[in-house]
């Protein structure tokens, strides 16, 4: 049988487990959001994502097991995300999946949430090959990537403040809207009119993107209408909303490529998820919707390119909460 990675993903508010084979062949991915938990904050409350992340690792792991009809025996390392996300939720993860290398004498492979996002990009069955150009744009980072290898990327530029996945859940708020919101503004868009708002797209300089500014724009159109004008006016917000993230991400995605040369373009991360983009880009790879927010197939992906941990060296791993410079 062919080398099976247990992935692991406890970075934010999805606690997930995934069997992938060393060819990329993903057995089983179960996700479970904890999403519910959260919209009565607006928002994921760090503790309470801790919390529940410790009463569902376990049983996640074991659905995920089962569902690929394989043994804790039958697994040969253990894949899990050491950062960047919420310490105290990471640290559930990197604990579980220490506990399971260590009773079996597995090796461990810490991965990067990010470089995690992008190896989704390397799954069979139609896995793709480097040199490309990548959009990673997710509720907690909006990168513009150059990758040369599946091991790793150069970052060619990055949001100055929200990241575009943050401005869909801040401007789903302003609408009062769901959380998270950028599947619901992605819904609600297609009742509207893109070109009802002019929203701004912040001018920055190099391959960076910026998104208060926009945000800000949304909260005066809102400010200025009463309940009922609120209700009429809903979706035409937030189609010309999503009209100005998806065209600030197409465009800077351009210029990266320009300044690449790699033909093959990529999207990744939550945001890969929105309809309009995907629209907006036909020629590029997007992840598969369904492995476009957070699960652990995509960590057990890239633990096949990163480097493995023997035992004992990765009992004193650490969580790193922020993307290394
Ligand atoms: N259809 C959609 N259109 C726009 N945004 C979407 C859509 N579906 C999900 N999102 C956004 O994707 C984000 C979640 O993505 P993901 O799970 O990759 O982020 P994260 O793990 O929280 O952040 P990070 O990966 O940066 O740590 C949320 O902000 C959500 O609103
Ligand atoms: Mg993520």
């Amino acid at each position: 049988m062919s080398t099976l990675i247990l992935g692991i993903e406890t970075s934010c508010d999805e606690t997930a487990a995934a069997v992938v084979e060393a060819d990329g062949v993903v057995q089983s991915s179960v996700v479970s959001s904890q999403a519910d938990l959260h919209a009565r904050y607006g928002g994921v409350v760090p503790e309470i994502a801790s919390r529940r992340h410790l009463e569902l690792v376990a049983p996640v792991v074991r659905a995920a097991l089962e569902d690929a009809g394989v043994a804790l025996d039958d697994v040969d390392r253990v894949g899990v995300t050491q950062g960047p996300g919420l310490v105290g939720a990471l640290l559930v993860g990197l604990s579980a999946a220490k506990a399971i290398a260590w009773a079996r004498g597995l090796p461990l492979v810490p991965v990067d949430h990010l470089r995690g996002h992008v190896a989704t990009l390397y799954l069979a069955p139609d896995p793709l090959d480097p040199p490309f150009t990548c959009l990673l744009a997710s509720g907690g980072h909006t990168l513009l990537l150059s990758v040369r290898e599946r091991e790793g990327y150069e970052v060619l530029g990055s949001t100055l403040d929200d990241a575009a996945g943050e401005a869909f859940d801040k401007g789903a708020r302003l609408l009062g809207l769901g959380y998270p919101g950028g599947a619901e503004i992605d819904r609600l868009a297609r009742d509207g009119d893109p070109e009802a708002y002019s929203f701004p797209v912040a001018r920055v300089a190099g391959l960076d993107l910026s998104f208060s500014g926009l945000k800000t724009a949304l909260l005066h159109a809102v400010r200025g209408l009463t309940e009922t004008d609120l209700a009429a006016r809903r979706a035409d917000l937030a189609a010309s909303y999503q009209r100005a993230i998806v065209r600030a991400l197409a465009g800077r995605l351009r210029a990266a490529v320009e300044r690449t040369g790699h033909e093959t373009v990529a999207v990744v991360g939550g945001v890969a998820a929105n309809s309009e983009l995907r629209a907006a880009l036909p020629d590029a790879r997007f992840a598969p919707l369904e492995l476009c927010t957070d699960n652990a197939a995509m960590i057990a992906s890239a633990a096949r390119f990163a480097r493995a941990v023997e035992p004992p060296g990765y009992l004193a791993l650490d969580a790193y909460p922020s993307a290394p410079l």
